[in-house]
């Protein structure tokens, strides 16, 4: 991005009641266009929809406005072929491209700011922006969704050990556990579409705080930008980020979401567990240990969650104690919400790589899952299904796998079970659960069959 150093106060829309040039270090610090100049597509858009509208309402000359409109369009091509200046002396990317724009065509650029404000203008422009990121990301998301379900179809007999407290506690299939991890990212799904829905309102027309008293259209300007309706109250409309908020939220527990996943495609891939290996062209090696071969990618996932925990927590923050309407310090939602896009659409899109690619190990898997006892519930539900109460179940099985403890044995191979019930191999265990919601491998395959449509019907 090219800057342009020079104080020019001349060019400053609002200069005109002030004596002295601005403070050097306030302009710095008061400056935004080092990182919202990421908003200028959607500026333009705004302020072309706006320019149209008023001269439909006869607010401009329709001449005007088509010159307003044509000077945009070039302006944007512009900034896409890196021939824009910014000057941080014109703070923000609104004032910029306003700048721009006057120099472009003369006093007739003057008249687009008529019946708007910046305030109404930048609750547009982010509005905008998100709107198009979060279709990004859902997206995105989709695919990742999809390739859960086709992964969980694959592994729908790939036999392996469920865990509670990180303990072996039943055999389950690994189709099924991908299937939880479509439930949990099928849910942030949800929460996203419900965000957008509720973001999509144009504040445009709210003006600083209290509207305006020429004979705009906002309905006009909203459906020029796409926008599902207009915001209802022009204070609201200019105030509140609660829909930044809400994204950052909806983001927070993706990542937490995503980063659960990683950290068990961090623990599967150890060798300690050694239940999956991810392939060489997702990871990492050392500088000092030649031999090592890491799961950087997983981990940065995981550690990428702290990130946008913490955006959501400024941005809170920068909400809670703020007077109607608009102050400066909503300037401050910019780079978390920036931050919180570019992070969340990385992690994504390095799931969609690691669902379909990594190996798991289908022979240790099976094994483990036959081993610890796992299908003593098994046991204890037969003699249960008999008539034995299920607590009297749970102790006679319970003292039969401290003996097979002691005598370093499998349950079936105990001398004695003194019960008239079979020990279940591990595939016999999940073939039972053909419950809806259970981990028998046709259960599975049926819930990812189910889990593709799910993901076209919501
Ligand atoms: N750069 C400002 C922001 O991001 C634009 C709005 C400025 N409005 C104002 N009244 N100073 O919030």
């Amino acid at each position: 991005m090219r800057y342009n150093a020079r104080v020019s106060d001349s060019r400053k829309p609002w200069g005109g009641r002030f004596a002295a040039p601005t403070a050097v270090p306030v302009e710095q610090f008061t400056a935004s266009v080092g990182f919202d100049a990421r908003l200028y597509r959607q500026d333009i858009a705004c302020s072309i929809a706006h320019a149209r509208m008023l001269a439909e309402q006869g607010v401009l000359k329709v001449e005007d406005s088509q010159r307003i409109v044509a000077g945009l369009e070039e302006i944007r091509t512009d900034i896409e072929q890196g021939r824009m200046v910014w000057d941080v002396a014109l703070e923000d990317v609104h004032m910029n491209i306003e700048a721009a724009l006057r120099e472009r065509i003369g006093d007739t650029g003057a008249r687009l700011h008529t019946a708007r404000s910046r305030n109404d203008q930048v609750a547009t422009d982010l509005r905008l922006y998100l709107k198009e990121e979060i279709a990004g990301l859902l997206g995105q998301l989709e695919q990742l969704l999809e390739l859960l379900a086709v992964r969980a179809r694959e592994e729908a007999d790939t036999l392996m050990p469920g865990m509670t407290h990180l303990q072996y506690a039943q055999p389950v299939t690994l189709g099924h556990h991908l299937l939880a991890w479509f439930e949990m990212l099928l849910r942030d799904r949800g929460r996203l579409v419900d965000c957008h829905g509720r973001m999509d309102e144009c504040p445009l027309g709210a003006a600083a705080l209290a509207g305006t008293g020429f004979a705009i259209d906002r309905e006009r300007s909203a459906e020029l930008l796409g926008f599902a309706r207009v915001a209802q109250n022009s204070m609201d409309a200019v105030s509140d980020r609660d829909f930044c908020i809400e994204f950052c939220s909806a983001s927070a527990m993706l990542m937490m979401h995503l980063s659960r996943m990683a950290e068990e495609l961090v623990l599967w891939s150890s060798p300690a567990f050694a239940f999956i290996s991810l392939p060489d062209e997702l990871c990492t090696g050392s500088s000092i240990m030649p031999q090592k071969k890491n799961p950087d990618v997983p981990e940065l996932v995981r550690g990428k969650s702290g990130r946008v925990y913490g955006h959501l927590v400024s941005l809170l923050t920068l909400m809670k104690a703020q007077p109607l309407t608009y102050n400066r310090d909503n300037q401050e939602d910019k780079e978390p919400v920036f931050d919180t896009v570019d992070t969340v659409r990385a992690c994504v899109q390095m799931f969609a790589l690691l669902i379909p690619a990594f190996t798991a190990h289908r022979e240790r898997l099976r094994e483990l899952a036959g081993s610890e006892y796992m299908t003593a519930t098994d046991l204890a539900d037969q003699l249960a299904a008999q008539g034995m109460p299920f607590r009297d179940a749970h102790r006679v099985v319970a003292q039969a796998v401290a003996r097979a403890m002691a005598a370093g044995c499998p349950l079936d191979q105990l001398e004695s079970l003194e019960v008239d019930a079979a020990v279940l191999a591990p595939a016999d265990s999940v073939r039972a659960r053909t419950h809806t919601g259970g981990t028998a491998p046709d259960a599975v395959r049926h819930a990812a069959a189910q889990a593709l449509e799910r993901i076209r019907d919501a």
